[in-house]
């Protein structure tokens, strides 16, 4: 075991704040690294806040983070994938059981005995898991992955949580060329939406309470842009979507994007509110419309994103900021001002 510098809370009231947590020397097929960069995730800001404790009780203290990118410092003795010196990525899983029939199909996100990147049952240490505000992670190969060197490594960390949680239900829904999608939310997973959509060829349309986030949706690559509290414009769409996909953290009202479905249509939520969704029976019944979730990707389909977005040269757009900053991004984030997700530098954690 050694000491990792990391940022934590110590309760669902407390800011994140300086402290030092244990991590595992790696074992034989272990990859050590050295975080680079870290992205901030709204679940960061909903699991430090216990805002998913009903599903996701929150232990305390916390260490979030799980849009990691760094540079392997050592490997264990059976590691073949990695060496020294490479750059390499984690998401928000770090191990599953890799015995059932979801791990077989390269599917870990659905996994019965997942072991996500924080705030979960460590089996290694005992605890719980710290994830990426810190300066190093410990994680076995097969959760680690390939960073492609034409990139912006700020702009990268983002994609092993918003990439592909994005990606993930695009690809299977089938978005593509000729097809109309919706992204509901242009924060950080939306505006990666639009990017990865755009980019598989779709007619995007991007729905937002924000109407100062236009002109960004339309150079992110929207075809269009509709102000949702605006019912007019909203109705100009109505019956017209093969495919939404709802990236919003807060309350809303999805019924009015049922709507805009057409026949056989799919909305796919992303984001995760604290409190449960209303859903109107005849908005799915009118139109044989379907209501699903998608959660994350697994280890082949997020090497897939990341091959698909170095072929495409698409990073997030990201607002680079020290740790010492966390607890006022979480504060701005929550008024949806980031353009468009923060990426924290951990080099300022050596100040600490
Ligand atoms: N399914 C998964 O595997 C997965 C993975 C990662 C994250 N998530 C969840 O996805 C959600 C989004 O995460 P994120 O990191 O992209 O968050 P984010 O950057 O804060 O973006 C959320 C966006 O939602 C919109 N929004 C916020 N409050 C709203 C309200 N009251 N009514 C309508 N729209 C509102 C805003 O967009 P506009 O300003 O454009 O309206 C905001 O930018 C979170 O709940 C997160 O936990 C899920
Ligand atoms: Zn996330
Ligand atoms: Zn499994």
């Amino acid at each position: 075991m050694y000491n990792a510098k990391a940022y934590s809370a110590a309760s669902e009231t407390s800011p994140l704040a300086a402290t030092t947590i244990a991590r595992r020397d790696p074992t034989e097929h272990d990859v050590q690294i050295e975080i680079m960069f870290c992205g901030i995730c709204h679940s960061d800001l909903h699991q430090v806040r216990n805002e998913w404790s009903g599903m996701l009780p929150t232990v305390y203290p916390v260490v979030p983070g799980h849009e990691i990118v760094g540079r392997v410092t050592a490997v264990g003795s059976g590691v073949t994938k990695f060496k020294t010196g490479d750059l390499a990525a984690v998401g928000c899983l770090v191990d599953s059981d890799r015995t059932c029939d979801d791990c077989k199909a390269g599917m870990e996100q659905f996994c019965p005995n997942p072991v996500f990147t924080y705030n979960f049952p460590d089996p290694h240490l005992g605890g719980v898991t710290y994830g990426g505000y810190s300066e190093s992670i410990v994680v076995d190969e097969r959760f680690v992955l390939r960073v492609p060197s034409n990139l912006n490594l700020a702009g990268v960390a983002p994609l092993l949580c918003a990439g592909i949680t994005t990606y993930s239900p695009m690809r299977h829904w089938g978005v593509t060329k000729g097809k109309k999608v919706g992204i509901v939310g242009l924060g950080g997973l939306g505006h990666m939406g639009v990017k990865i959509a755009h980019a598989l060829g779709a007619h995007v349309v991007v729905f937002t309470t924000s109407p100062n986030k236009k002109e960004d949706a339309l150079r992110l690559g929207a075809d269009e842009v509709v102000i949702s509290k605006n019912a007019n414009e909203m109705e100009k769409h109505a019956t017209s979507f093969d495919f939404i996909l709802d990236a919003v953290s807060a309350e809303h009202d999805i019924n009015a994007y049922l709507n805009l479905l057409a026949r056989d249509g799919n909305l796919t939520l992303v984001g995760a509110p604290e409190k449960p969704l209303a859903v109107s029976a005849f908005g799915l019944i009118f139109g044989r419309r379907s209501l699903s979730g998608s959660p994350i990707g697994g280890l082949v389909e997020t090497q897939e994103m990341l091959d698909f977005c170095s072929e495409h040269q698409i990073t997030a757009d990201v607002e680079v900021i020290p740790i010492q900053k966390v607890n006022e991004a979480y504060e701005r984030l929550l008024k949806s001002d980031v353009k468009y997700r923060f990426s924290i530098d951990m080099a300022s954690l050596r100040d600490e």
